[in-house]
Protein backbone atom coordinates (compact mmCIF):
# COMPACT_ATOMS: atom_id res chain seq x y z
CA UNK A 1 0.00 0.00 0.00
CA UNK A 2 0.97 3.53 -0.77
CA UNK A 3 1.92 5.93 2.03
CA UNK A 4 -1.21 8.63 2.06
CA UNK A 5 -1.55 11.67 3.56
CA UNK A 6 -3.22 11.24 6.96
CA UNK A 7 -5.74 13.83 8.95
CA UNK A 8 -2.71 14.09 11.76
CA UNK A 9 -0.30 15.31 9.06
CA UNK A 10 -2.71 17.72 7.47
CA UNK A 11 -3.44 19.27 11.22
CA UNK A 12 0.05 19.90 12.02
CA UNK A 13 -0.19 22.26 9.23
CA UNK A 14 -2.96 23.55 9.96
CA UNK A 15 -2.00 24.38 13.42
CA UNK A 16 0.80 26.15 12.30
CA UNK A 17 -0.89 28.52 10.16
CA UNK A 18 -3.49 28.85 12.85
CA UNK A 19 -0.82 30.04 15.39
CA UNK A 20 0.54 32.72 13.47
CA UNK A 21 -3.15 34.02 12.06
CA UNK A 22 -5.78 35.93 14.57
CA UNK A 23 -8.34 35.95 11.61
CA UNK A 24 -10.64 33.38 10.55
CA UNK A 25 -10.73 32.98 6.68
CA UNK A 26 -14.06 32.54 5.04
CA UNK A 27 -11.91 32.65 1.27
CA UNK A 28 -9.76 30.16 0.43
CA UNK A 29 -7.69 30.82 -3.22
CA UNK A 30 -5.39 29.73 -5.21
CA UNK A 31 -3.24 32.18 -7.60
CA UNK A 32 -1.93 30.18 -10.67
CA UNK A 33 1.26 30.90 -12.86
CA UNK A 34 2.01 34.61 -13.54
CA UNK A 35 -1.13 35.94 -11.49
CA UNK A 36 0.49 36.38 -8.11
CA UNK A 37 0.27 39.34 -8.24
CA UNK A 38 -3.30 39.44 -7.32
CA UNK A 39 -2.28 39.11 -3.87
CA UNK A 40 -1.19 42.36 -3.67
CA UNK A 41 -4.52 43.54 -2.96
CA UNK A 42 -5.06 41.81 0.29
CA UNK A 43 -4.80 43.94 3.02
CA UNK A 44 -3.36 44.03 6.54
CA UNK A 45 -1.53 40.57 5.01
CA UNK A 46 0.26 38.07 7.04
CA UNK A 47 2.50 36.31 4.96
CA UNK A 48 3.87 32.59 5.33
CA UNK A 49 6.89 31.23 3.08
CA UNK A 50 5.75 27.47 2.45
CA UNK A 51 9.34 26.59 3.53
CA UNK A 52 8.36 27.40 6.71
CA UNK A 53 5.14 25.20 7.16
CA UNK A 54 5.80 21.15 8.06
CA UNK A 55 5.54 18.84 5.17
CA UNK A 56 3.98 21.64 2.69
CA UNK A 57 5.22 20.62 -0.89
CA UNK A 58 6.78 23.61 -1.89
CA UNK A 59 6.84 24.84 -5.86
CA UNK A 60 10.09 24.81 -7.76
CA UNK A 61 8.77 26.65 -10.93
CA UNK A 62 9.16 30.23 -12.20
CA UNK A 63 6.27 32.41 -11.79
CA UNK A 64 4.78 30.31 -8.07
CA UNK A 65 5.77 33.05 -5.24
CA UNK A 66 5.36 29.76 -2.78
CA UNK A 67 3.44 31.81 0.25
CA UNK A 68 0.23 31.89 1.95
CA UNK A 69 -0.96 35.78 2.20
CA UNK A 70 -3.77 36.22 4.87
CA UNK A 71 -5.77 39.07 5.08
CA UNK A 72 -8.66 41.35 4.46
CA UNK A 73 -10.15 41.43 0.16
CA UNK A 74 -13.23 43.84 -0.03
CA UNK A 75 -13.98 43.37 3.88
CA UNK A 76 -13.73 39.69 3.04
CA UNK A 77 -10.83 37.41 5.53
CA UNK A 78 -9.41 35.54 3.37
CA UNK A 79 -6.12 33.18 2.79
CA UNK A 80 -4.66 33.34 -0.45
CA UNK A 81 -2.21 31.10 -1.57
CA UNK A 82 0.46 32.91 -3.75
CA UNK A 83 1.24 29.48 -6.26
CA UNK A 84 1.06 26.03 -6.08
CA UNK A 85 2.94 22.47 -6.67
CA UNK A 86 1.72 20.29 -9.10
CA UNK A 87 1.77 16.84 -9.67
CA UNK A 88 4.67 16.95 -12.17
CA UNK A 89 7.29 18.34 -9.88
CA UNK A 90 6.92 14.38 -8.00
CA UNK A 91 4.51 14.88 -5.19
CA UNK A 92 1.75 12.29 -5.16
CA UNK A 93 -2.08 13.50 -5.94
CA UNK A 94 -2.98 13.78 -2.36
CA UNK A 95 -0.04 15.58 -1.72
CA UNK A 96 -0.35 17.87 -4.13
CA UNK A 97 -4.10 19.10 -3.18
CA UNK A 98 -3.13 18.64 0.69
CA UNK A 99 -3.41 22.67 1.26
CA UNK A 100 -6.85 22.29 -0.02
CA UNK A 101 -7.62 20.06 3.27
CA UNK A 102 -5.85 22.61 5.32
CA UNK A 103 -7.98 24.91 4.24
CA UNK A 104 -10.76 22.64 4.92
CA UNK A 105 -9.72 22.47 8.73
CA UNK A 106 -9.06 26.07 8.89
CA UNK A 107 -13.38 26.60 8.26
CA UNK A 108 -12.89 28.22 4.95
CA UNK A 109 -16.22 27.61 2.98
CA UNK A 110 -15.64 28.93 -0.42
CA UNK A 111 -12.74 27.66 -2.83
CA UNK A 112 -11.67 30.00 -5.40
CA UNK A 113 -8.91 28.92 -7.73
CA UNK A 114 -7.33 29.96 -10.73
CA UNK A 115 -4.66 28.88 -13.15
CA UNK A 116 -3.26 29.75 -16.68
CA UNK A 117 -4.41 27.67 -19.23
CA UNK A 118 -4.19 27.35 -23.02
CA UNK A 119 -6.72 27.99 -25.41
CA UNK A 120 -8.16 24.73 -26.73
CA UNK A 121 -11.63 26.37 -27.96
CA UNK A 122 -10.73 28.70 -31.03
CA UNK A 123 -12.45 31.44 -30.18
CA UNK A 124 -11.08 31.95 -27.70
CA UNK A 125 -7.83 34.80 -27.12
CA UNK A 126 -4.61 34.58 -25.10
CA UNK A 127 -5.61 37.24 -22.44
CA UNK A 128 -8.74 36.62 -21.83
CA UNK A 129 -10.68 34.82 -18.76
CA UNK A 130 -12.47 31.69 -18.71
CA UNK A 131 -15.04 30.61 -16.39
CA UNK A 132 -15.00 26.81 -15.85
CA UNK A 133 -18.27 25.21 -15.69
CA UNK A 134 -17.09 21.83 -15.66
CA UNK A 135 -13.76 20.10 -15.77
CA UNK A 136 -12.26 16.77 -17.22
CA UNK A 137 -10.42 14.63 -15.05
CA UNK A 138 -8.20 13.24 -17.24
CA UNK A 139 -5.23 11.74 -14.90
CA UNK A 140 -7.77 11.09 -12.56
CA UNK A 141 -9.73 8.79 -14.94
CA UNK A 142 -6.67 7.22 -15.51
CA UNK A 143 -5.52 6.65 -11.60
CA UNK A 144 -4.23 9.16 -9.93
CA UNK A 145 -7.13 10.51 -7.92
CA UNK A 146 -6.19 12.58 -4.91
CA UNK A 147 -8.76 10.49 -3.15
CA UNK A 148 -7.09 7.10 -3.76
CA UNK A 149 -6.23 6.09 -0.59
CA UNK A 150 -8.06 5.22 2.81
CA UNK A 151 -10.73 7.83 2.93
CA UNK A 152 -11.03 10.35 5.38
CA UNK A 153 -13.99 10.66 6.73
CA UNK A 154 -13.72 13.51 9.01
CA UNK A 155 -13.99 15.28 4.93
CA UNK A 156 -16.42 13.19 3.40
CA UNK A 157 -17.73 10.38 1.86
CA UNK A 158 -15.79 7.35 0.31
CA UNK A 159 -17.76 8.17 -3.71
CA UNK A 160 -18.09 11.67 -3.62
CA UNK A 161 -20.33 13.39 -5.91
CA UNK A 162 -19.24 15.70 -8.66
CA UNK A 163 -22.33 16.65 -10.71
CA UNK A 164 -22.20 19.93 -10.03
CA UNK A 165 -18.49 20.77 -8.74
CA UNK A 166 -18.81 24.42 -9.83
CA UNK A 167 -21.03 26.16 -7.74
CA UNK A 168 -24.02 27.43 -9.77
CA UNK A 169 -24.12 30.26 -7.62
CA UNK A 170 -21.01 31.32 -7.86
CA UNK A 171 -20.92 30.99 -12.09
CA UNK A 172 -23.56 33.10 -11.85
CA UNK A 173 -22.14 35.79 -9.73
CA UNK A 174 -19.12 36.01 -11.74
CA UNK A 175 -21.13 36.63 -15.06
CA UNK A 176 -22.95 39.36 -13.20
CA UNK A 177 -19.28 41.16 -12.49
CA UNK A 178 -18.02 40.57 -15.60
CA UNK A 179 -21.23 42.27 -17.26
CA UNK A 180 -20.88 45.47 -14.84
CA UNK A 181 -17.03 45.84 -15.27
CA UNK A 182 -17.53 45.51 -19.09
CA UNK A 183 -15.52 42.79 -20.25
CA UNK A 184 -15.20 39.22 -21.88
CA UNK A 185 -15.91 36.32 -20.23
CA UNK A 186 -15.77 32.68 -21.63
CA UNK A 187 -17.26 29.92 -19.82
CA UNK A 188 -16.16 26.45 -20.54
CA UNK A 189 -14.65 23.26 -19.98
CA UNK A 190 -10.78 23.12 -18.27
CA UNK A 191 -9.08 19.40 -18.12
CA UNK A 192 -6.26 19.03 -16.01
CA UNK A 193 -3.22 17.15 -17.38
CA UNK A 194 0.06 15.93 -16.04
CA UNK A 195 2.53 17.83 -17.66
CA UNK A 196 5.30 18.75 -17.43
CA UNK A 197 5.29 18.72 -21.35
CA UNK A 198 2.88 20.88 -23.32
CA UNK A 199 0.75 18.80 -25.57
CA UNK A 200 1.14 17.63 -29.39
CA UNK A 201 -1.19 18.78 -32.02
CA UNK A 202 -2.71 14.90 -32.01
CA UNK A 203 -3.50 15.43 -28.11
CA UNK A 204 -4.80 19.08 -28.31
CA UNK A 205 -6.89 17.01 -31.37
CA UNK A 206 -8.28 14.87 -29.18
CA UNK A 207 -8.77 17.02 -26.21
CA UNK A 208 -10.73 19.49 -28.33
CA UNK A 209 -13.20 16.20 -29.80
CA UNK A 210 -14.47 15.25 -26.44
CA UNK A 211 -15.49 19.10 -25.24
CA UNK A 212 -12.31 20.60 -24.07
CA UNK A 213 -12.54 24.20 -24.14
CA UNK A 214 -9.00 24.97 -21.88
CA UNK A 215 -5.82 22.75 -20.81
CA UNK A 216 -3.54 23.32 -18.15
CA UNK A 217 -1.98 21.43 -15.28
CA UNK A 218 -3.40 21.64 -12.08
CA UNK A 219 -7.08 22.88 -10.44
CA UNK A 220 -8.72 19.59 -11.02
CA UNK A 221 -7.17 17.63 -8.30
CA UNK A 222 -8.08 20.49 -5.85
CA UNK A 223 -11.54 20.87 -6.89
CA UNK A 224 -11.97 16.74 -6.40
CA UNK A 225 -10.63 17.47 -2.71
CA UNK A 226 -12.51 20.38 -1.96
CA UNK A 227 -15.48 18.94 -3.65
CA UNK A 228 -14.88 15.87 -1.27
CA UNK A 229 -15.08 18.38 1.77
CA UNK A 230 -18.08 20.14 0.51
CA UNK A 231 -16.58 23.86 -0.18
CA UNK A 232 -18.29 25.42 -2.71
CA UNK A 233 -15.89 26.08 -5.80
CA UNK A 234 -15.73 29.17 -8.18
CA UNK A 235 -12.86 27.98 -10.83
CA UNK A 236 -11.41 30.51 -13.48
CA UNK A 237 -8.72 30.14 -16.18
CA UNK A 238 -6.04 32.94 -17.62
CA UNK A 239 -6.37 31.90 -21.25
CA UNK A 240 -2.25 32.64 -21.90
CA UNK A 241 -2.03 30.84 -25.27
CA UNK A 242 -3.54 29.37 -27.94
CA UNK A 243 -3.18 25.59 -28.10
CA UNK A 244 -1.49 24.32 -30.99
CA UNK A 245 -3.73 22.34 -32.60
CA UNK A 246 -1.93 22.07 -36.32
CA UNK A 247 0.88 22.11 -35.16
CA UNK A 248 1.91 25.22 -36.37
CA UNK A 249 3.17 27.85 -33.49
CA UNK A 250 5.27 26.58 -30.05
CA UNK A 251 4.01 27.04 -26.41
CA UNK A 252 6.55 28.59 -23.73
CA UNK A 253 6.37 28.64 -20.20
CA UNK A 254 7.64 32.23 -20.70
CA UNK A 255 4.55 32.74 -22.91
CA UNK A 256 1.86 32.07 -20.17
CA UNK A 257 4.07 34.25 -17.44
CA UNK A 258 4.02 37.17 -20.01
CA UNK A 259 0.09 36.76 -20.38
CA UNK A 260 -0.74 36.97 -16.81
CA UNK A 261 0.23 40.60 -16.96
CA UNK A 262 -2.62 41.32 -18.88
CA UNK A 263 -4.75 38.74 -17.30
CA UNK A 264 -4.03 39.90 -13.39
CA UNK A 265 -6.01 43.38 -13.68
CA UNK A 266 -9.12 41.15 -15.27
CA UNK A 267 -8.97 39.23 -12.89
CA UNK A 268 -8.72 40.58 -9.62
CA UNK A 269 -11.93 42.53 -10.74
CA UNK A 270 -13.66 39.63 -11.16
CA UNK A 271 -12.54 38.29 -7.92
CA UNK A 272 -13.26 41.49 -5.83
CA UNK A 273 -16.81 42.04 -7.43
CA UNK A 274 -17.48 38.16 -6.12
CA UNK A 275 -16.36 38.76 -3.13
CA UNK A 276 -18.35 41.96 -2.92
CA UNK A 277 -21.46 39.83 -3.54
CA UNK A 278 -21.04 36.53 -1.51
N1 LIG B 1 -1.03 23.50 -22.12
C1 LIG B 1 -0.96 23.04 -20.87
N2 LIG B 1 -0.87 23.83 -19.79
C2 LIG B 1 -0.83 25.15 -20.01
C3 LIG B 1 -0.90 25.70 -21.29
C4 LIG B 1 -0.99 24.83 -22.42
O1 LIG B 1 -1.06 25.25 -23.58
N3 LIG B 1 -0.85 27.05 -21.14
C5 LIG B 1 -0.76 27.29 -19.81
N4 LIG B 1 -0.75 26.14 -19.11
Amino acid sequence: MDKFLTLKEIDQITDEVRSRISKKPRIGMILGSGLGPLADNVEDPVTIPYGELPNWPVSTVIGHEGRLVIGELEGQDVLVMQGRTHYYEGHSMDRVAMPVRVMQRLGIEFFFVTNAAGAVNPDFEPGGLMLITDHLNFVGMAGANPLRGPNLDEFGPRFPDMSQAYDLELIDIARKVAAENDFRLNEGVYVGLAGPSFETPADLRFLRAVGVDAVGMSTVHEVTVARHGGMRVLGVSGISNKANLDGSTITTHEEVLEAGQVIVPKMVSLMRGVLRKI
